[in-house]
């Protein structure tokens, strides 16, 4: 078989180490041809025989703990717009031309959300890909974790961390505003490893003079600095994309307490994974090769507690996987006090 791999959307800690358990597994286990296809899916349609490249061993190799990918990446919306006619109807003919031309049996897909839809496309069409989850929004449906999270939760803690000891020595209120897209699960995760003392998430939304409240109350007994973790995705008053900058201007003019503003930015996607997102990619990396030498395609690997598997694209294409507030650090987080904005 002759296999093609691609990373598409936002790059992430983890995607070499799959490109590696994808083209490992299937170059030494199944003895198959690995390409390697550059810039997402415009490279499948590009004229630059460049875009293209067979992947050795060897070049495979040290790769594992290498931020980014070695493939390049690009936002997949246009190569979906440049798919679709007029008339919003899949305009098979360009691409399957192009899939036949490079002789592929299939191609595996890492990516986001966008790029399982994407791919969920390309296999209505009636090609023979593979999907696998990425992002450090942790936001795929159907997995419950994705590679690039833990590195993105580990680099914010760590960020939440220093902010503490110069919010003490200033006697500051801290707003950092994390990553996340539309989900708040690296906001949850970061803000509960960090110490935060407020966590606000798009999924609960908040409230400005309770959230005042709570600072003035922490100030009152004695805890005259505050951290407070926002998700990039939470919708405030102000509307725009920066929702820190709302938080940071009203806690300062309801408390009157002198507040800071950091958004962490793309540092949370750069460098090396973690070791949990290099083994996390690893595995996903090497069943999806397994499944495409059973001829199980249509499917989007995943984790499922400790075990790996897969799920049809279908249930998958479209949809997003968000916190609920049930989950298990909101229930314990507010019992020890920890606000979510209410
Ligand atoms: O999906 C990953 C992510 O980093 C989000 O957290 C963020 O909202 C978005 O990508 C930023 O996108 P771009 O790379 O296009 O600026």
């Amino acid at each position: 078989m002759k296999i093609g791999i691609l990373s598409s959307g936002g790059d992430c800690p983890g995607i070499n180490a799959t490109i590696r358990g994808v083209g490992k597994t299937a170059l030494m286990h199944y003895g198959m041809e690995v390409v390697g296809i550059h810039n997402g899916f415009s490279g499948i349609l590009s004229d630059n025989p460049e875009d293209v490249e067979p992947l050795t061993e060897r070049q495979l190799s040290g790769i594992l703990n290498l931020g980014g990918t070695i493939l390049g990446t690009s936002r997949e919306k246009n190569f979906r717009d440049l798919i679709k006619s007029e008339r919003e109807e899949p305009d098979s003919s360009v691409i399957r031309e192009r899939y036949q031309a490079l002789g592929l049996d299939c191609l595996a897909c890492i990516g986001g959300n966008g790029t399982q839809k994407t791919t969920y496309l390309l296999s209505t069409l009636g090609l023979n890909v593979i999907g696998i989850p990425k992002t450090i929004d942790n936001d795929v449906w159907g997995t419950d974790f994705t590679f690039g999270f833990d590195t993105a939760v580990n680099i914010a803690t760590e960020a939440i961390d220093r902010l503490h000891t110069t919010a003490g020595s200033h006697r500051r209120v801290m707003v950092v505003e994390v990553m996340g897209h539309r989900a708040g699960w690296l906001a949850l995760y970061a803000g509960m490893a960090g110490g935060a003392d407020v966590i606000l998430l798009p999924e609960l939304g908040f409230d400005i003079n309770r959230v005042a409240e709570v600072l003035l109350e922490r100030e009152q007994v004695g805890k005259p600095y505050s951290i407070v973790v926002v998700a990039e995705g939470l919708k405030t008053p102000a509307g725009g994309k920066r929702p820190s900058d709302y938080i940071a201007r009203k806690i300062q003019e309801l408390t009157r307490i002198e507040t800071r503003e950091t958004v962490l930015g793309y540092i949370q996607r750069g460098g090396s994974p973690s070791p949990f997102d290099r083994n996390l990619a690893t595995r996903l990396g090497g069943h999806a090769t397994e499944l495409i030498a059973a001829g199980k395609f249509g499917r989007m690997v995943c984790v499922k507690g400790e075990e790996v598997d897969s799920i049809p694209l279908s249930e998958v294409a479209g949809r997003l996987k968000l916190v609920t507030p049930g989950h298990d650090l909101i229930v314990q987080g507010l019992r020890m006090g920890i606000s979510f904005g209410h």
